[in-house]
């Protein structure tokens, strides 16, 4: 969608307003509009045959994303849960309707962060060994494509140890206080931290949904009065899950990527829009309870009762997504990142080593003064898009050398992806400090996660 700047900018002055009254909330890609197209056959996106739903069995994997998880489900990507670039990009596109560009800019962080970019194949989840399995046949294939982790993937020659999958991104690319999944933290460590440095974690973040963060999301819709399709609900989810972090998860930590983008556009402005079901009387779309727990894997249990089931999201029957004129653009992501830092939903920093100690980074030391905080006060998406497109170029300098034992693929493939930020023509940044900045908060130095 290209009109958010139209809809924006008159209503800036209106910004402050909005966490007082979460009604305010400016809502840049979902203003109801008359024009909204609607076609059928664009839209329609098939969950019948080759694409019907099939539950994960035990030898595939599946991650933090609802999203990857219902493709792999549906047989949009493979069912093994282990895809590549090409696939997963087409995927994004063509179901959920992200830009080329932003498709490849996700899948290309994707493999940076979780797999290995010389075979281009990355898993959605776990993968502890992914990379060592003998060819297995076309287990799991159903698509009638070879199955991209039969390739035989050897990393030993250019990676220190075998690519973790999407579930061992703790800080590069799955974050905290995720709008449904418990903090990686509290999930698997209660009160007592990892080893510090310690590498070797058995993270599976989507072990372990809890039903009352997904119901969560329903009740304030009620509470706030709006329709799930409003983007205002999944910030103020967001916000409470953010205050939740900072009480209760000592090693809380929101990363300009990991944070922001994944952690936090992620869950608001791509549930919204992306989950929510059009049609020709509801162009704009509509988001009720059953869509919901479709997407979040949500299944009767007993005769009263709800159960999550690791794995299990799917598209929901009959699901049209949105236009092709209104794909998602990385200004789209750009200008939530923006709104999200303004409202005060979330802000880069962390908790010091204890609960309740949350400080900002300092901008000074990241970035030797080029940025300031009050940079990013207002709605300014191409300034936080430059200095995200800066904090992945300087911060993987240092990560790129601790997890490849070559920097070539891997730095020739970051550039290649950040050229969706070419149209903000941002200056070059001079040398950034980011690891001295950002060690002093506890996660980092736990998880080594610096995007
Ligand atoms: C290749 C593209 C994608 C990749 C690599 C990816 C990866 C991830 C990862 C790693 C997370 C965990 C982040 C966090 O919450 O801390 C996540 C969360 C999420 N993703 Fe995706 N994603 C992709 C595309 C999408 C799309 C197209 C949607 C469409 C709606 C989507 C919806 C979500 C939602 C709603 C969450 C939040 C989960 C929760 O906590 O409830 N993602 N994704």
């Amino acid at each position: 969608m290209k009109n958010y700047k139209t809809i924006t900018v008159p209503l800036l002055f209106l910004l402050p307003l909005t966490t007082a009254f979460p009604a305010f909330q400016i809502n840049h890609r979902q203003e109801s509009s008359p024009s909204t197209p609607f076609d059928h056959e664009l839209q329609h996106i098939d969950t019948s045959s080759q694409h019907q739903f099939k539950p994960p069995r035990s030898t595939d994997h599946r991650g933090p994303c609802p999203a990857l998880n219902a493709l792999a489900n549906h047989g949009y990507i493979s069912r093994t849960g282990r895809t590549n670039m090409e696939e997963a990009s087409k995927a994004v596109n063509s179901v959920f309707g992200l830009s080329v560009s932003l498709s490849k800019f996700l899948t290309g962080m994707a493999l940076l962060a979780a797999g290995d970019p010389w075979s281009k194949v990355f898993s959605i989840g776990d993968s502890h060994e992914f990379a060592l399995q003998e060819p297995r046949g076309n287990i799991g294939d159903d698509l009638g494509k070879p199955d991209p982790s039969d390739t035989h993937i050897d990393w030993r020659p250019h990676m220190h140890k075998p690519p973790g999958g999407l579930s061992r991104t703790q800080g590069t690319f799955d974050s905290d206080s995720s709008i449904s999944r418990p903090d990686a933290f509290l999930a698997d460590y209660g009160a007592a931290p990892p080893a510090a440095g310690g590498q070797e974690l058995e993270l599976d973040v989507a072990d372990t949904p809890l039903m009352s963060h997904i119901d969560k999301i329903h009740e304030i819709a009620a509470e706030m009065n709006m329709n799930m399709t409003n983007i205002g609900v999944w910030r103020e989810a967001k916000r409470r899950r953010v205050e939740a972090s900072k009480r209760e998860n000592p090693i809380f930590l929101t990363t300009p990527f990991a944070g922001i983008v994944a952690g936090g556009v992620m869950n608001t402005l791509f549930p919204s829009l992306l989950f929510a079901n059009h049609s020709k009387e509801q162009p704009d779309g509509t988001f009720d309870l059953n869509i919901l727990y479709d997407w979040y894997g949500v299944y009767p249990k007993g005769p009263s009762g709800w159960e999550v089931r690791k794995g299990w999201e799917r598209i929901p029957a009959g699901f049209n997504r949105i236009h092709p004129s209104k794909e998602i653009t990385m200004m789209d992501v750009m200008s939530e990142a923006s709104t999200l830092i303004f409202e005060l939903v979330l802000s880069l920093g962390g908790n010091v080593n204890a609960t309740d100690t949350y400080e900002k980074v300092d901008f000074n030391v990241l970035t030797g003064g080029q940025y300031q905080s009050y940079h990013f006060r207002g709605w300014r998406p191409k300034v936080f898009g430059c200095f995200l497109r800066s904090h992945l170029l300087q911060g993987s300098i240092g990560a790129f050398e601790k997890l490849f034992k070559v920097v070539g693929v891997p730095t020739g493939l970051l550039i290649e992806v950040l050229e969706v930020f070419d149209e903000m023509k941002c200056a070059e940044a001079g040398r950034w400090s980011v690891l001295e900045a950002w060690e002093r908060f506890g996660g980092l130095r736990i998880w080594k996660g610096i995007f």
